[in-house]
């Protein structure tokens, strides 16, 4: 399999760059480097005291990031979820603060368009739907065991499937019959299952979200994501992300919203502004890509980047 014919778009580039502005012997985290369009560019911003540090749980992404520090001394490389981004940014030994952090939430092309990874209902492949070896089991495993109730919970909750239960009694019994073991058995199962199709959307399309956000604990991993990113960068630095449906962005949009308020309890009493324990400044509103940008690559269209300032630490 010759996977480098899997290439990503970056989403809302301009707009990232513009975000996060980097000084040319800036330190940026880019916390999914995926293919590296992002990183790339961000690294034309720098000069040579800048550095580069990409992160992303998925081997293939993490190949990619190799391939680019061989060529390019400023790019350092860790593979690891999110969850472990502050253990990880640590064991760097950086030396330096980071001057700005992204976060391109979800999924790749690539791993969306190779059938081998089992992500896509438009492309026959095993069932595995894992972004990283972190990820404790397939998507194949998960159906097999999953009780009815469970996977109605998981379709409603990360999916809004409206059809949940009905959906999951049908998973169950096609189990019974044969085990799922690929993407385009499922898309099979459940459309037949689902009462309802809509125009231009595969019935599928709800649920298969749902089973890889539930597979790769993905909202989780954000919110660990997003408190450790805060973490570690240095006051004035930036912070963007760009999420891609309607769960991402309210965990980014309430976190942002809640890092700049600070402590309920602090801002109920008479403390000065800069002792409330708040730590970022929201940059902007959310912004979405121009239209011009969702006709050249409609992968971008859901795309919503929020923008934060680390403020500095209260004496
Ligand atoms: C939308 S793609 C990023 C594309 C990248 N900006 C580019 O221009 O090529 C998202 C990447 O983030 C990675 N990712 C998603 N969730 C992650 C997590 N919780 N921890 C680490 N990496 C994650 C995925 O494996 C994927 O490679």
């Amino acid at each position: 399999m010759i996977r480098d014919v899997y290439t990503h778009q970056p989403v809302m580039l301009e707009e990232v760059l513009e975000a996060l502005d980097p000084a040319p012997d800036a330190c940026i985290l880019d916390a999914t480097f995926g293919r590296g369009g992002h990183a790339r560019a961000l690294l034309a911003r720098l000069g040579p005291e800048g550095r580069l540090l990409a992160l992303d749980r998925d081997p293939e992404a993490i190949a990619a990031a190799r391939a680019l520090a061989d060529e390019d001394a400023r790019v350092l490389v860790a593979e690891a979820p999110f969850a472990e981004l502050a253990r990880v940014v640590a064991a760097q030994d950086l030396q330096r603060p980071i001057n700005g952090v992204l976060m391109d939430l979800g999924v790749s092309s690539p791993q969306l368009d190779d059938p081998a990874r089992g992500f896509s209902f438009q492309h026959d492949g095993p069932l595995d739907m894992r972004m990283g070896e972190d990820a404790r089991q397939t998507a194949a495993d998960w159906i097999a065991r999953a009780s009815v109730d469970d996977m109605t919970r998981v379709f409603q909750k990360l999916g809004e499937e409206r059809y949940a239960r009905r959906i999951a009694r049908g998973i169950a019994a096609a189990r019974t019959e044969a085990p799922i073991t690929t993407t385009g058995r499922l898309a099979e199962v459940v459309s037949a299952a689902h009462p309802a199709w809509e125009r231009d959307k595969h019935p599928a399309t709800r649920v298969f979200l749902a089973i890889r956000l539930h597979i790769n604990s993905e909202l989780e991993q954000v919110a660990s994501g997003l408190a450790a990113a805060v973490d570690v960068l240095a006051p004035g630095g930036r912070l963007a992300v760009i999420s891609f449906h309607s769960l991402e962005d309210r965990i980014v949009k309430r976190f942002l919203r809640d890092e700049e308020r600070g402590d309920p309890v602090l801002r109920s009493l008479p403390v000065p502004g800069d002792r409330t324990g708040a730590r970022l400044r929201r940059i902007g509103g959310s912004r979405r890509p121009s239209a011009a940008e969702v006709n050249a690559n409609p992968r971008a269209r859901s795309a919503t980047l929020r923008v934060a300032e680390r403020l500095p630490e209260a004496a």
